[in-house]
């Protein structure tokens, strides 16, 4: 006797005609024809069923609060940081609060079940810090929310950051962050690596920091982040978000460079909805795309996650918590069109980022805990294609939000009347 029993599920490594039966918030059977019986079954009927979303890299502190105090008018990275700089002032915890839920329920609707916050800590109230845990408690039975410890505007550039940086870790925030190109000079950036890396020895914290996020090909902090990480043995503990200067770096040093990230067994987390739209705003033409070298650090066997950065922000007006549109753009920008590719895509938005995040009991194994989303398509690259409808989204055995599946109903003459998206 089971909770819970799905049928006839579509799994990503292709397996079909699967039934996954659940007890008491696992996962305790996954194969064909399950035997016995279940207080609810669901029949998937060959869609796919995909462990759920995972987002490695986003700001939940700013998200949702495009317009506010006014819309960015050049959709430039610097008039983003302005605009949030005249935010801060008059955010209020109430606000961060209402939000971050509301962008909460969003990424559920859409399978969205884990996200990586960066959380700004350069402000002495620590206003968002303490917003953010109150809602990471609060959303906790249905999404796990991780926090980065994020000193926006420079941990040693900006005075008190360090202090503040600490005091977050303090009252709870999961991992240090960082932003070593915005510090004043290269050598403050690779200090601030330096500090930040010891920092998250001495704890035992994961690590995570915008780096380079730039199209100078000279931003080499990524070198630093690897050899930190290396000396300090925070192998599979570190991750370097952005990366966009790798886009512009020498091809030479490039092919020195990933081999030491690989060794030091850092991740990258690209994002490429807001890189493709900031990066290479310098440029006449050519423009660079400016997202980091996805397709080469795969094939050095480095861990690349794509995150959805921003929701209606001040850098971003667009989005809508659906890590699908990311691994679009994703596969776009990086030109990733070949099979194995578009199936990498798909891994860079679910089991890639649970592997960065460190998610235990994350897929689709016996054991593991019975959370999943079932998609109106096929294959991971159907998904992809169509944005698919989340038929329903499951968290520990319970089914936490359902939509209709799409079906568009034409009337022309002598044509079939409807088309359901897939299958
Ligand atoms: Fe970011």
């Amino acid at each position: 006797m089971f909770d819970l029993i799905v049928r006839h599920c579509t799994l990503p490594d292709g397996r079909s005609h699967q039934d996954i039966g659940i007890s008491k918030g696992r996962i305790t059977a996954l194969h064909p024809a399950i035997a016995g019986t279940a207080a609810q079954e669901i029949d998937a009927a060959g869609h796919l069923v995909s462990p759920p979303f995972v987002d490695a890299h986003f700001h939940m502190d700013s998200t949702l609060s495009y317009g506010q105090p006014r819309v960015n008018q050049s959709g430039t990275l610097l008039e983003g940081i302005a605009l949030w700089g005249e935010l801060k002032p008059h955010l209020t915890q109430d606000a961060i609060i209402e939000r971050a839920l509301r962008y909460c329920d969003w990424a559920v609707a859409k399978g969205l079940l884990a996200i990586r916050s960066h959380v700004d800590v350069c402000d002495p109230r620590l206003l968002a810090v303490e917003a953010l845990l109150q809602v990471k408690q609060q959303v906790k039975p249905y999404l796990d929310l991780q926090l980065v410890a994020f000193p926006q505007d420079g941990v040693l550039r900006s005075p008190g950051a360090l202090a503040q940086l600490t005091r977050a870790l303090d009252m709870g925030v999961d991992v240090v962050g960082g932003i070593p190109h915005f510090e004043r000079t290269m050598a403050d950036g690779a200090e601030s690596v330096r500090i930040l890396c010891e920092l998250a020895a001495e704890r035992g914290l994961r690590v995570d920091m915008h780096c380079d996020e730039s199209d100078d090909p000279l931003s080499r902090h990524i070198e630093t982040l690897a050899s930190q990480s290396h000396r300090l043995g925070l192998h599979g503990r570190v991750a370097g978000s952005h990366l966009t200067s790798m886009h512009s770096m020498d091809n030479y040093y490039v092919s020195k460079l990933l081999p030491l990230i690989k060794e030091a067994g850092v991740a990258a987390i690209a994002n490429p909805l807001i890189n493709i739209t900031l990066q290479g705003r310098h440029d006449t033409y050519p423009k660079r795309r400016g997202m980091t070298r996805v397709p080469e650090m795969l094939a050095a066997g480095i861990d690349v996650a794509f995150g959805h950065d921003c929701v209606m922000d001040p850098w971003y007006s667009l989005g809508s918590g659906d890590m699908l549109e990311v691994a679009h753009m994703g596969l776009h920008v990086a030109q990733m069109t070949g099979q194995a590719a578009m199936r990498q895509c798909f891994e860079a938005v679910t089991t890639t980022p649970a592997r960065i995040l460190g998610l235990e009991g994350y897929g689709l194994d016996v054991g593991c805990h019975a959370d999943f989303v079932l998609l109106q398509a096929r294959d991971p690259v159907e998904a992809i294609r169509l944005r698919a409808t989340r038929l329903a989204v499951v968290r520990r055995g319970q089914v936490i939000a359902r939509t209709p599946p799409t079906v568009a109903t034409l009337n022309l003459p002598q044509r079939p009347s409807t088309i359901a998206w897939s299958l």
